[in-house]
């Protein structure tokens, strides 16, 4: 399940990319886990995303697509299953510099057709930027139509009782 496009990295001053590279949609593989970790955490830090740690994604590393370019990791989501009908897209992150070039897209798509050919029902996110998730079809709903077992890992967020994420949800 590659899929090849072309795209145009987005401006900063040392630029360590040229322009038209081309980004490569694929499942992780186990030699991705430290870019995932380094690019996970880095928004971890800001407290936009919860932390991960290496066992976790050596653990899950199967609910992984990546994007890369030029073999460096720029992008990740993941696709985590709660039931035979319903599965979670998390781990959604894209490298500062490539944020804006549709690279968010591109995997929300990848996995979202993941979770068409599991024969899921619906897909969905909690997240603080609910706009995006807007363009890809996605529409916010009540946290309690979600699963519960999907609370899981709020128990280790710092933000459990005060949380202000968005759930949203699109059905297949
Ligand atoms: C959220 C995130 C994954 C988006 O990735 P991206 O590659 O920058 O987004 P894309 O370029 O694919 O954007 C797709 C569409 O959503 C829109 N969009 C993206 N980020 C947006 C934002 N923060 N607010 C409003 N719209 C946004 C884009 O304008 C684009 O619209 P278009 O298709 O009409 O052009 C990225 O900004 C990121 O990694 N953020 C930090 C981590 C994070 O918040 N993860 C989400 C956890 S649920």
């Amino acid at each position: 399940m590659n899929t090849l496009v072309t795209l145009a990295p987005r401006e900063r001053s040392a630029p360590p990319f040229v322009d038209n590279a081309p980004v490569e949609i694929r499942m992780a593989r186990m030699s991705d886990v430290r870019a995932l970790l380094d690019l996970i955490n880095g928004y971890a830090a800001e407290a936009i995303m919860l932390p991960r740690t290496e066992f976790e994604l050596a653990e899950n590393i199967r609910d992984f697509t990546v994007a890369a370019v030029g073999g460096d990791v720029v992008g990740c989501a993941a696709l985590h299953f709660y039931s035979p009908a319903t599965a979670e897209v998390r781990s959604l992150a894209v490298a500062p510099q490539w944020k804006g070039h549709h690279v968010g897209r591109l995997l929300v798509e990848s996995v979202e057709k993941e979770a068409r050919n599991y024969g899921l029902a619906s897909l969905f996110a909690f997240t603080y930027v609910p706009a995006f998730f807007s363009k890809l079809g996605f529409v916010e709903v009540e946290r309690g139509e979600l699963p519960l077992k999907a609370w899981k890992d709020c128990l280790r967020c710092p933000k459990f009782q005060c949380c202000d994420e968005i759930a949203m949800i699109k059905r297949l």
